[in-house]
């Protein structure tokens, strides 16, 4: 199967460094991957990548990061069509907000939108990123590999 990206937005880093142990479970599982920062992402992103990871914080009052906005207002402008694109969402917040992990729910929303199809059910990361918190989100991302390697072949 095809390699996958990571794809973070982030302000204060955690999102950055949970990318990177999320291209380890990634590579884990059989798969080539690299992160990528929303920040360097375009509205072509998808067009050469197919299989996503995003992994995303939440700031402001439930909006995602702002260096991550040019790309969001890129896909809203241009409206890509992401059939074929298979993707699951790791989203980071903080429930003392009001707004819980809404950037990650956003981004769900979103790409299913136009047209790409989320194949496994979101990860959401609730405060402080200890080691235990990777170890869970390592876990997702080893089943959100299964979850690609299943359903990317039956595409081709
Ligand atoms: C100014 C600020 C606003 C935040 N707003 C929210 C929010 O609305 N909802 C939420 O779930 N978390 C919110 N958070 C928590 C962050 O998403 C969380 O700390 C996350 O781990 C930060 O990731 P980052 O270091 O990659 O930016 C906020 C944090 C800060 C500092």
């Amino acid at each position: 199967m095809d390699r996958a990206v990571v794809l973070f937005g982030t302000v204060t880093g955690t999102a950055e460094d949970l990318a990177d142990e999320l291209v380890e479970a990634l590579e884990e599982a059989g798969i080539e991957a690299e992160a990528v920062d929303m920040m360097d992402a375009g509205a072509d992103f998808f067009e050469e990548n197919r299989v996503v990871v995003v992994c995303v914080a939440t700031h402001g009052d439930g909006e995602l990061p702002p260096d991550a906005m040019d790309f969001y207002e890129a896909l809203e402008k241009e409206q890509p069509d992401l059939g074929g694109v298979v993707f699951g969402v790791c989203g980071l917040g903080d429930d003392a907000y009001p707004d819980f992990c809404e950037a990650g729910r956003i981004m769900s929303r979103f790409l299913a939108e136009l047209g790409a199809e989320e194949v496994i059910e979101r990860h959401e990361i609730d405060g402080f990123v200890d080691e235990v918190v990777v170890e869970e989100a390592r876990g997702w991302t080893l089943r959100a590999a299964e979850a690609f390697k299943q359903i990317v072949p039956e595409r081709n």
